[in-house]
């Protein structure tokens, strides 16, 4: 008997079943096509993006990397697990970076604006004067991961907060604005913000610097994201450079749902998670695919297996009650043992005080996290198809970043796999290249700075 066969019958009937809610057929996911496209044609229309979930929001950057650029820059990048400070240096091909790595507390995360402006500052500060660049006026993009509503490339007014931040009295606010106010404070510093981005953007453009087919840049992190090309004359009332063919828009997608679009496939697990997140009834999308929920969303999965009797003999460990306790990266853990081999299974469980598993319950944990992974990469996936069927060209590379796509042992290949089966037909000698990203939040920011700045000579 193959392994595979003999995998299959380890699974318990229970857990097939009950995951089956989880698996998507191309028919539900071309439903989920067709509605992200309504929602993005109304949200590249002024007058209709009240009413879209996915704001599709300009970005002001029309030009994709020469490979000329030059010069020193500052990025500050804030937006997922980490805040960091980048000083970079391109020159042509060449590319340096130094950065620094520096927590957000929790209680920032979640405190008043004004204080996370200053801590974003100080650390600016720090590590300015450490590189010996403080009073140079470096040019500095900001690549802020959050929804912007943008009014320039260096401007732009806060929409909702994303991802477990939720800082008062910022929402309606420009944030390069915050960020100068912070900044103005402190007399040892002089910077020049050029720029804000967000991090798909970021992504885009850095790939797009080593492959300029790249035309569509995704995040699959914490949150998850897209931008891509759109041409002009499909934003209705473009009001930046309209002698450019070109503009990224920055689709917001991870609040596709927010209007009830997705609830034909949301399960019980998915609304559970969102009544327990800091922002209940937004970003469903994100919630049902990106870092920061898949592992609540297995632990939900494999509690409710737990209570049913069909896991560990019925017996619920205190630890995995715990909201939150079970990691994403726990999914990619368990996914990358060999197939009938349980070796990272057995290590995870462990960590979560379970410690005598049977073969069969880390069949049924694999079954569940591949079920919740896989989900999570073909919603993914019917996002990009959604992309690249608007813009209707035939050869396209795809930038990706973030920690799930970055680690996940086969996000990849699903996604590789699944995303030419849901591009129309109609596009001829379709050739699609998913490109991991090299620091796309790091390099991405100083492109962009690069054509904000004066001192650029592009
Ligand atoms: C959230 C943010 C979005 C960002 C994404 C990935 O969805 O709203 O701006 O691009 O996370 O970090």
């Amino acid at each position: 008997m193959k392994i595979e066969e003999l995998r299959i019958q380890d699974i318990s009937p229970e857990v097939r079943n009950g995951c089956q809610e989880l698996n998507l057929s191309d028919s539900v996911l071309r439903q989920c096509m067709e509605k992200l496209r309504a929602q993005i044609d109304l949200g590249l229309n002024p007058s209709t993006r009240e009413q879209a979930s996915v704001k599709c929001y300009n970005t002001y950057v029309q030009d994709l990397p020469t490979g000329k650029e030059k010069g020193q820059f500052l990025a500050l990048d804030l937006g997922g697990t980490n805040f960091r400070v980048l000083l970079i240096t391109l020159n042509g091909r060449h590319f340096d970076m130094q950065s620094k790595i520096y927590v957000v507390p929790k209680e920032i995360m979640l405190g008043a604006g004004e204080v996370l402006f200053d801590h974003i500052a100080s650390c600016l500060e720090s590590f300015a004067l450490q590189h010996r660049v403080a009073k140079k006026n470096l040019p500095l993009g900001f690549t802020f991961s959050f929804p912007l509503n943008q009014v320039g490339l260096k401007s732009g007014i806060l929409t909702r907060w994303t991802k477990g931040f939720n800082c008062a009295n910022t929402v309606g606010e420009d944030v390069v604005q915050m960020l100068a106010k912070a900044l103005a404070k402190r007399d040892s510093i002089k910077i020049d913000v050029v720029a804000i981005l967000n991090d798909t953007t970021g992504t885009l453009m850095s790939c797009a610097w080593k492959n300029h087919n790249c035309k569509v840049g995704v995040i699959l992190g914490t949150g998850s994201n897209a931008c891509y090309v759109e041409k002009i004359k499909n934003v209705i009332g473009f009001d930046g450079d309209t002698s450019k063919p070109h503009v990224i828009i920055n689709t917001e997608w991870g609040a596709f749902g927010d209007h009830g679009e997705l609830d034909f496939i949301r399960t019980p697990y998915d609304k559970e998670i969102d009544k327990h997140s800091v922002n209940p009834g937004k970003q469903l999308h994100e919630k049902m695919i990106s870092g920061m929920y898949l592992g609540e969303l297995a632990r939900l999965l494999i509690i409710k297996f737990t209570k049913d009797k069909v896991l560990f003999g019925g017996q619920i460990n205190p630890k995995l009650q715990e909201r939150w306790s079970f990691l994403t990266e726990y999914i990619s853990d368990i996914e990358s043992d060999p197939r009938g081999v349980f070796k990272q299974c057995r290590n995870v469980l462990g960590k979560l005080n379970i410690l005598d598993p049977t073969d069969q319950d880390c069949s049924n944990i694999r079954y569940i996290c591949e079920s919740v992974s896989r989900r999570a990469a073909y919603l993914a996936s019917a996002g990009v198809a959604t992309l690249i069927n608007k813009m209707d060209i035939p050869s396209v590379t795809v930038g990706v970043d973030g920690s799930l796509y970055r680690f996940h042992p086969h996000f990849h290949n699903l996604m590789h796999e699944k995303i030419p089966e849901l591009c129309n037909s109609s596009i001829e000698n379709l050739c699609i290249n998913l490109m991991l990203s090299e620091d796309g939040s790091g390099r991405g920011a100083a492109l962009i700075a690069a054509s904000g700045s004066e001192n650029n000579p592009e």
